[in-house]
């Protein structure tokens, strides 16, 4: 076997203490200058001081009495969290032969950040790119592509029209020379997630509540980051996971397949790679929702504070959620309400990438609002956060509830050459068990084979 380009394992992303020291320093400093390789061993959840990036929300914020921990994502490589499965899936194909630099090209079917982090790891790893995303999301998500380098191909529509880039996908795919990160599909997105995500949300909670994990709540799009609730189960066994759908696009609910606001999940579908054995309940918010939580969270620091937020809270939450960010936070809210949780017991979510994508969205927002004056924001947050009621929740965990699921699954995969033995497979923990297992296998891989 030839060398590999040079990155992380899994243990290393989980656990950065353990790269080796004169490398980790470079990583470090190399968080000056993004196009610098050694960023690669900078995709992890953990700070330079190798604590989780986190924030533990305000009370004034929530109105409940569980602690909500979100974790975050913005300090990763790229900017969002999404760089980790993107580098895992590269990183597993090239210990396993199939892409070689400047022989193959990467196809990335994205509706953004996964994208963003094809095109940035592609550029820091010598392969060429072309991200295949739906051609009406922000424009800062176009803008980051075009300047990692890779090459853009549009599909007609938003968010919910992600099938047209996954058949565009699966064409270009035939060609010769071309390998997909296919994120809703492959595994080592479920691998990253559920060691390296689930293994820092357990981290997260300790020295807070009672140190354990009752609700972890993840709005899924290609479903990589809800892979980290079967860690925090086995961990955790009493943990509840929630996926949470916008309230225009109920997929999972009831089949439902509308256009919404919210950028990076709800692509109507049940991803291939979607655990549906260990989603406990799936929950709708509505998507302007979101988007006006964030604008409450960005622009109305003085409300927040009148609100009972120290201004120290308030300015602390500023510029480091994005609008899917805002759902998984109403996700927790909501099922915190509903679960009863209280004050010795912890929620985890996750805040997959921070404001620096969202601008345009809130521009867009202040156009369809007449007015968005601090008493308009005033009246939004105690309607949004403080009123967050129980409603649109689902309960799916009996049986013929899983089998809608299942159901969904094959409606959206049998068509792309997916066997149904293989999908049954995934009807049994042991599937989801023994592809986890391999992170050790890979682990020793990579570390075997990378150039030094
Ligand atoms: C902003 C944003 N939020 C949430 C998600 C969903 O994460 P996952 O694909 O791991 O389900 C994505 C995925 O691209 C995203 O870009």
């Amino acid at each position: 076997m030839k060398n590999i380009p040079f990155g992380p394992t899994y243990e290393e992303m989980l656990h950065p203490e353990k790269i080796d020291k004169d490398i980790r320093e470079k990583a470090l400093q190399a968080k000056e200058d993004e196009f610098d390789a050694y960023n690669l061993f900078n995709i992890t959840w953990k700070k330079p001081d190798n604590t989780v990036n986190k924030i533990v929300l305000p009370k004034a914020l929530t109105g409940v009495e569980a602690n909500i921990v979100v974790l975050l994502g913005k300090d990763f490589p790229s900017g969002s969290h999404k760089v980790g499965p993107a580098y895992s899936t590269l990183i597993e194909g090239a210990v396993d032969g199939d892409v070689v630099p400047g022989t193959h090209r990467i196809l990335g079917p994205s509706t953004g950040n996964f994208g963003i982090g094809v095109s940035y790891i592609c550029n820091l790893m010598g392969y060429d790119a072309t991200v295949i995303m739906p051609d009406n999301m922000s424009k800062e998500r176009y803008d980051r592509i075009q300047h990692y380098g890779a090459d853009l191909d549009l599909t007609p529509g938003t968010e919910s029209d992600v099938i047209l880039t996954l058949e565009k996908t699966f064409k270009l795919a035939k060609e010769e020379n071309n390998v997909s990160l296919a994120q809703f599909e492959l595994l080592p997105n479920y691998r990253f997630h559920r060691y390296v995500t689930g293994k820092s949300a357990i981290e997260a909670v300790k020295g807070i509540g009672n140190e354990r994990i009752s609700l972890f709540t993840s709005a899924p799009g290609s479903a990589g980051t809800i892979g980290a609730g079967d860690e925090i189960k086995a961990a955790f066994p009493e943990a509840k996971v929630t996926a949470l759908e916008p309230y225009e696009c109920s997929t999972l609910t009831d089949g439902g397949r509308g256009q919404h606001r919210i950028e990076g999940i709800g692509d109507k579908m049940c991803t291939l790679i979607h655990n549906v054995l260990t989603t406990d309940f799936i929950t709708l918010i509505p998507d302007d929702d979101a988007v006006r939580g964030l604008k409450i969270i960005q622009d109305g620091t003085d409300v927040l504070v009148e609100m009972g937020l120290e201004k120290s809270e308030a300015e602390a939450l500023r510029d480091i959620f994005g609008v899917s960010t805002i759902c998984n936070i109403l996700g927790a809210i909501k099922m915190a309400k509903h679960l009863k949780l209280g004050p010795e017991e912890n929620v985890v979510t996750v805040a997959t990438d921070s404001f620096d994508r969202y601008d345009s969205v809130i521009e867009d927002l202040e156009n369809r609002y007449l007015e968005t004056e601090d008493y308009v924001l005033r009246r939004w947050f105690k309607d949004i956060f403080l009123r967050a009621d129980t409603s649109d929740i689902t309960d799916f965990r009996s049986s013929e509830r899983k089998e809608q699921l299942f159901k969904q699954k094959e409606k959206d995969w049998l068509k792309f050459g997916y066997s149904k033995a293989y999908l049954d497979a995934m009807r049994e923990m042991k599937f989801w068990d023994a592809e986890y297992e391999k992170v050790f296998d890979y682990n020793e891989l990579i570390a075997k084979y990378r150039k030094q």
